[in-house]
């Protein structure tokens, strides 16, 4: 048996990757109401919202109010591709800063319009300035396994674009299996090789769930020291330029695995399902999640 961490940290994705591929339009007030539902639960990372373009992600256009009105507690992190994004969210009075880069070219030309080499140029002054002024920096590594018009990436390419960023002084590294092609083997050996060459930064893994095989790559992935997991609440989720693929691995079934392990979240499981029923009804497609469909058989 291998050594699992005693404690995990789960960083809720859910309203900001749960929401952006929502085909019904979203109020404020109820995106607000997921967000401080998630606060209650004990959810103390979260990324609320993205500051990016309205007309390529119409349902993330009220970041800047959510930003504003959201109750602030833990760290609340918006994600965004670009300076005039960071300029939005630094004025809506955003502390802590997510940013997006696939490794695989082809997947940034359709998801932000540029190159790999053009973002990551793009982005080196913008994080330094962040850092200087002391914001926390994450970096999103899309495409870390697979993309969906190039196919598998090779591990040395993910580590390279991961490089780039430790170089930069990013304080976590969310690395991402963008479109749930990723299986427990080739978790384990990336994550692995991250955490032994990264041994002073924080690394996340991002799991999408599309072939049911996020908690086995969670299962590997503690297995290789990996002890923060970005997860949704009800499962929502998916990039809208990475066709075919869906949510996020699900924060509830994930707290039940982690449970079953003995593993410490400081997370109420059943308070994210309240959460979850929050958002439930404003959404296009019902919740499938196991842990959300067992609470609904109980009652
Ligand atoms: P572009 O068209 O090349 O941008 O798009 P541009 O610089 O030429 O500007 C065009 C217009 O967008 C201008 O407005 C800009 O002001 C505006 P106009 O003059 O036409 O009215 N603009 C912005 N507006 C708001 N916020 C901004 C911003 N930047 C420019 N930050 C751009 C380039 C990057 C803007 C566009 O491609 C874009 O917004 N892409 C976002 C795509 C996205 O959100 N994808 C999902 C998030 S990533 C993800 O889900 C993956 C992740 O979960 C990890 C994983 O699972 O892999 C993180
Ligand atoms: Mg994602």
């Amino acid at each position: 048996m291998f050594s699992l961490p005693k404690n995990v940290t789960l960083i809720e994705v859910g309203p900001r990757d749960g929401l952006q591929n929502e085909k019904n339009n979203i109020s404020t007030d109820s995106k607000l109401a997921y967000i401080h539902a998630l606060q209650k639960a004990g959810i103390k990372e979260m990324e609320l919202t993205s500051f990016v373009s309205p007309k390529w992600v119409p349902q993330m256009a009220d970041a800047d109010e959510i930003v504003r009105k959201a109750k602030k507690y833990g760290r609340q992190i918006v994600l965004t591709p670009n300076d005039k994004g960071v300029q939005t969210a630094l004025q809506a009075g955003a502390q802590n800063i997510a940013v997006f880069v696939g490794v695989s070219n082809t997947f940034n030309q359709k998801n932000i319009n540029r190159t790999t080499e053009e973002a990551v140029n793009a982005l080196r002054p913008v994080i330094k300035r962040l850092k200087q002024q002391g914001h926390f920096v994450r970096a999103c590594i899309s495409t870390a396994f697979h993309c969906p018009y190039e196919g598998w990436i090779k591990p040395e390419q993910t580590i390279a674009l991961c490089q780039q960023f430790i170089d930069m002084d990013v304080d976590e590294l969310s690395v991402a299996d963008t479109d749930g092609m990723a299986n427990p083997v080739v978790s384990y050996s990336l994550f692995n090789s991250l955490k032994e060459r990264f041994p002073h930064i924080l690394i996340t893994a991002h799991f999408h769930d599309t072939r049911k095989l996020g908690l086995t790559n969670i299962y590997a992935s503690l297995q290789a020291g990996v002890d923060r997991f970005d997860t949704s609440a009800g499962g929502l989720g998916g990039c809208p330029f990475a066709p075919g693929a869906t949510g996020n691995v699900a924060t509830e079934d994930v707290l039940y695995l982690l449970e079953s392990l003995d593993i410490h979240t400081g997370i109420d499981l059943q308070k994210v399902i309240l959460a979850v029923d929050e958002v439930a009804p404003h959404l296009s497609r019902p919740i499938t999640t196991a842990m959300y469909q067992l609470s609904k058989r109980k009652e």
